[in-house]
């Protein structure tokens, strides 16, 4: 039953990496069963931070579309869209500021922290502040009633809400106030232990190579008291083992642990074993995905006519929000 609807963003920061497919994307995926979704590219968004670097943007957008596309997210059930193709996010974002008390963006917690994080970049712009103002508008311009978000866009959601209960306070009830769909986002670490990340370099990416991820997985830190091929290991303590754990069968891992706990299996050969099963659990979406990118119009395609269908319902709402603001 379609019954209730969804908005998801993702920043365009390009090629996805196991991280995503873990946590968004596989969320996306469950989510595009149940509901009627509205999943986006918030190029608009990637100005905040990316303002004097914006020629990488199309170029990211169409990678990360792609991965979407290969891993499933599908242009029949959901409407896949890009933000600055959809004006309306802009018209909406703009009645939103003038009801949004400065104080409100200011002490958001996510607002501090990024601004001290990219202290070296000038973000003392109206553009970053304002950042949760054009994501409520992104999500109410849909009615949208469930928003899928991780831990860290909490605060953003909670903004949303409040300036949707504001907006109808003034003007009368027209927006549903959306919920927040926390979603269970196991951690995925990277090459080198920390989280799986595009910045720290520690990332394997969904579209490179299957020799490129073999040798990544190679790369891995494993566990670290294992330091001699006869000291006994601990896969739940090994970093090649967290990650690939999710592609090896039930029969591989019963093998794998006494064998390491014994110290009766090297960390090269256990390792050869977990790159052929992350190797082979990606390869369908990485089949897909070489034949998607040869057919670079698909993308625009589905862009361009997921943004007429987001249009849609974004004109439907302006409507009644010029109505309510007798504009
Ligand atoms: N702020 C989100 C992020 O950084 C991206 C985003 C923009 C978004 N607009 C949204 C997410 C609307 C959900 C709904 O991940
Ligand atoms: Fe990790 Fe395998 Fe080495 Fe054990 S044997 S530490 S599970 S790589």
């Amino acid at each position: 039953m379609k019954n209730k609807r969804i908005v998801s963003g993702m920043r365009p920061t390009g090629k996805l990496h196991l991280g995503h497919f873990h946590g968004v994307l596989a969320n996306w995926l469950e989510l595009q069963k149940e509901y009627e979704c509205f999943f986006f590219a918030a190029d608009w968004h990637s100005l905040t931070t990316e303002y004097d670097n914006t020629g990488m943007i199309r170029e990211s957008i169409h990678d990360m579309v792609l991965d979407w596309l290969a891993f499933g997210i599908d242009p029949e059930k959901s409407v896949i869209f890009r933000q600055s193709l959809v004006p309306q996010h802009a018209e909406l974002n703009l009645v939103l500021g003038m009801i949004t008390p400065v104080s409100w963006l200011e002490r958001n917690p996510t607002y501090k922290e990024m601004r001290e994080n990219l202290a070296a970049k000038d973000l003392s712009t109206f553009g970053f502040l304002g950042y949760p103002v054009l994501m409520a508008a992104d999500i109410i311009l849909y009615k949208a009633t469930r928003v899928p978000v991780g831990q860290d866009q909490l605060p953003h959601l909670e903004i949303t809400r409040e300036i949707a209960r504001r907006f109808n306070y003034l003007y009368g009830e027209v927006f549903p106030e959306p919920e927040a769909l926390l979603t269970e986002t196991p951690k995925v670490l990277g090459l080198d232990g920390r989280k799986m990340s595009k910045s720290y370099g520690n990332a394997i990416f969904l579209s490179e190579s299957d020799d490129e991820t073999r040798k990544k997985v190679m790369s891995m830190v494993t566990d670290t008291n294992r330091v001699r091929r006869s000291d006994p290991g601990e896969p739940d303590r090994c970093v090649a083992f967290s990650l690939n754990r999710h592609y090896l069968s039930e029969e591989q891992k019963a093998e794998i642990y006494p064998a390491c706990r014994g110290a009766q299996i090297g960390c090269v050969e256990c390792k050869k074993i977990q790159a052929e099963a992350l190797v082979q659990a990606l390869t369908p979406f990485r089949v897909k995905r070489t034949e998607l990118a040869a057919r670079p119009e698909v993308v625009e395609e589905v862009l361009a006519d997921g943004s007429r269908r987001a249009a849609e319902q974004a004109d439907k709402t302006m409507d009644e929000v010029r109505e309510a603001l007798k504009l």
